[in-house]
């Protein structure tokens, strides 16, 4: 899929969108405030905070938010990703998130870590997710 280019005008939006999502994180527990916007296959922006809840698993990441906004928006493959997280270390998504993400998006999809600031470092998909399991393995099943 189609990679948006360098610096400003498109990855530029998408970052602005992670950063308004993060901005407005709903994070009372663990303080810990995240923002991820999805450049769809449709061209269009899908943007989520983080939301916690006071029982404590029910929390659901930015990257999950921004995933069920870009299904509900009807498209179907994620094309380039930014999360913003607070902090000074590189806010990766978790583990279960790069499965989420795994999903939706090829191998070579850009996921671009940013600060409230700008974008720290990009990986590809499968650099943070290696030798991973997704929908095509379940072809040929039993
Ligand atoms: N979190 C995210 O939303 N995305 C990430 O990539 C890492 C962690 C959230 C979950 C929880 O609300 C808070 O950050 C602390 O773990």
């Amino acid at each position: 899929m189609a990679r948006i280019d360098g610096t400003g005008g498109p990855l530029e939006a998408l970052f602005d969108a992670a950063r308004l999502a993060f901005e407005r994180a709903y994070a009372p527990y663990s303080r810990f405030s995240v923002g991820a916007a999805i450049l769809g296959e449709d061209g269009r922006i899908y943007a989520a905070p983080n939301v916690e809840n006071a029982a404590y698993p029910a929390g659901t990441c930015a990257e999950a938010g921004a995933i069920s906004a870009m299904i509900a928006g009807g498209a179907r493959r994620i094309a380039e990703l930014v999360v913003v997280g607070a902090g000074e270390g590189l806010c990766t998504p978790c583990g279960a998130c790069r499965q989420r993400i795994r999903e939706f998006a090829d191998q070579e999809c850009l996921i671009h870590i940013a600060g409230p600031e700008g974008i720290r470092a990009s990986f590809t998909l499968s650099t943070l997710l290696p030798y991973s399991f997704g929908p095509e393995n379940l072809d040929g099943g039993a």
